[in-house]
């Protein structure tokens, strides 16, 4: 997109709703513009009547009316701001809810590609920067200009001669910012890649801090933060550098102004040609249009700050993410899963994970997937309620391609008890509610029963309205995957998907889990990923599976007597 094309589209979306409170805002900042012309021009008749003609009436009106017009100025100058700030508050609300938006709709592995702390840095810096390019460009445009016009026209008034010369400076000094605001452009979306990083950095150190304390290497994650911190350091003092730039060449350029002026003036004012009552009206005129200029001359560089954070944030917002099929409903009545010919592969794994898969899961059933770590069991889990799409081959619900309806329909017949548990922080209640938001307290209340969650709940401060914290520090491991089971229960959903944990644990959580699994598998259809023996043995057929192929299927029994594939797994994996 070019810039202009961004300028447009942002208009369109973020600023044409707001069309009123926006030309409130100029017509405040136009009260702006004449207050301030106003009080140059007051000057004139404020020596000429009061210092050279002595006149009694005008000395006190002529301060009221000085009074009253910055009362005015300052009055406006507060309304124009405050409509703006408004409109600037809501576009960074909207900007914020469509990056976050887009990114819940988000495919999981668009979502893996990018680290969590790139997207922190699009909603908190670059909406910032957007809004900002929003804001202050309609108030410097309109009240700059405005401002810089109506000086400009005492300027003239006063006399044209000087007036004109005062006029061939601006020109000078908007070339002078040109180029800064190119330059400032490029190291806005450098730093904000250091930015990201840096919120990546960050996330992760607190995330693994256990990690880091255990292996001590705080020195070395010392090391690595400074590195990026220096980084971006240099990055925010090179924007800062950048932006204050402008200053000397403003300021030397101001006083070549005001030299040559005084100079000029002093000429016209010894051929007659100036009155020294319309030399300070003008001087006041030309000092006031100092701030106005140097505000256009530099808002370019605000300008494009914004502009490269729109073309970051633009692309995330625009991501067509919507299900094609969300109007097709998928009718789920017994439960069958089959798979035929499944070939599938990660964006970023080097060969197939999946070879040509097929498998038969019958509705009610107990279907269990063994096989070697990175075997792709996992993987084919996660096909089921499309969080990934096959390479090749179909998944088939009830003889129903799924990839041919709405995800919603698929999903709300599947519950997912995974490896690691993801929990919220925030009540045990709520967490259980997540599988099911509009689920009532005595729903819930059965759920952590069935799950036999309710001997650690009751052991809690506050019961169920107890806060376990991020993804559930407070709890133990057992505990946690008795309420990812919780939730599964109270979902009540037709199909199963369990991902068994690997880690064991003692023999009387197991006996819990095992009891909570068979009430939440009763009469689904269940795929298990299993590594416990008790599994294997209540399972109906087994998968086995080794690089991404099936090698080996049936029962437990039967695969025993037929497979040596099996039999060797059995061996060393299972009942060890
Ligand atoms: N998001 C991913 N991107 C790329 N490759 C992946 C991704 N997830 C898994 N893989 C790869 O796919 C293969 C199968 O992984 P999968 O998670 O299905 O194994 P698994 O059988 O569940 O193993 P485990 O018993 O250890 O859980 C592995 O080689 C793994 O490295
Ligand atoms: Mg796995």
């Amino acid at each position: 997109m070019t810039n202009l094309e961004i300028l447009k589209t942002l208009y369109n979306r973020y600023t044409k709703n707001h069309l009123t409170k926006i030309f409130i805002s100029v017509f405040f900042s136009a009260l702006v513009a004449g207050s301030t012309a106003l009080i140059a021009y007051l000057l004139d008749p404020a020596i000429e009547k009061i210092f050279i003609e002595k006149d009694e009436k005008l000395m006190v009106i002529i301060p009221f009316i000085i009074l009253f017009a910055f009362a005015v100025k300052g009055s406006s100058l507060y309304l124009a701001k405050y409509m703006l700030i408004q409109v600037g508050g809501e576009v960074q609300k909207i900007l914020q809810l469509q990056i976050m938006q887009s990114i819940l709709k988000s495919g999981i592995e668009k979502i893996n590609k990018k680290h969590s702390g790139k997207f922190l840095g699009h909603i908190s810096l670059d909406a910032g920067l957007v809004k900002k390019l929003v804001t202050d460009t309609i108030l410097l445009v309109t009240k700059d200009t405005l401002t810089l016009f109506a000086l400009i026209g005492v300027m003239f008034y006063q006399n044209w001669k000087l007036a004109l010369f005062a006029i061939i400076m601006i020109p000078l000094a908007s070339i002078a910012a040109k180029s800064l605001g190119k330059r400032i452009g490029k190291v806005t979306t450098e730093s904000q890649e250091v930015f990201g990083s840096l919120n990546s950095f960050f996330l992760e150190i607190i995330k693994n801090h256990k990690i880091i304390k255990i292996f001590q290497n705080e020195g070395y994650e010392n090391k690595r933060l400074n590195k990026i911190i220096t980084t971006f350091k240099e990055k925010v003092v090179k924007i800062e550098t950048v932006l204050v730039r402008a200053t000397p060449i403003m300021e030397t350029l101001t006083g070549l102004m005001i030299g040559g002026l005084i100079y000029y003036s002093g000429n016209l004012i010894v051929k007659g040609e100036l009155e020294l009552n319309n030399f300070f009206s003008f001087l006041a005129a030309m000092m006031l249009a100092y701030q106005p200029v140097r505000s256009l001359a530099t808002l370019n560089m605000g300008i494009f700050q914004g502009l490269s954070a729109a073309k970051r944030l633009l692309p995330i917002i625009d991501e067509d993410n919507d299900d094609k099929n969300s109007q097709k409903h998928l009718e789920v009545k017994e439960g069958n899963i089959s798979f035929q010919n499944v070939t599938f592969k990660y964006l970023e794994s080097p060969e197939n994970v999946l070879n040509k898969i097929s498998l038969e899961i019958k509705s009610g059933e107990m279907t269990a997937l063994v096989g070697h770590s990175g075997a792709g069991k996992s993987t084919i889990l996660n096909l089921i309620p499309r969080f990934y799409e096959p390479l090749n081959g179909n998944i088939f619900l009830d003889k129903q391609q799924i990839n041919n309806f709405s995800i919603k329909s698929l999903r709300d017949h599947i519950s997912l008890v995974s490896q690691d548990v993801s929990l919220f922080d925030d009540t045990i209640k709520n967490n259980i509610r997540y599988s099911k938001l509009n689920a009532s307290d005595e729903d819930i209340i059965e759920a952590a029963k069935l799950s036999n969650c309710d001997d650690f709940i009751h052991k809690m401060p506050n019961g169920f309205d107890t806060v376990i914290g991020e993804n559930g520090v407070r709890l133990s491991g057992g505990e946690k995957q008795r309420l990812s089971i919780a939730r599964a229960i109270l979902k009540k959903s037709k199909i199963i998907l369990l991902d068994e944990a690997t880690s064991s644990l003692d023999a009387e959580t197991e006996d819990k889990i095992q009891k909570a699994i068979n009430y939440l598998t009763k009469n689904k259809t269940t795929i298990v990923i299993a590594h416990r023996l008790s599994t294997i043995l209540n399972s109906d057929k087994i998968y086995v599976i080794d690089s991404g192929k099936v090698v080996a299927q049936g029962s437990h029994e039967e695969l025993m007597t037929t497979s040596s594939i099996y039999q060797n797994f059995y061996d060393k994996q299972i009942r060890s």
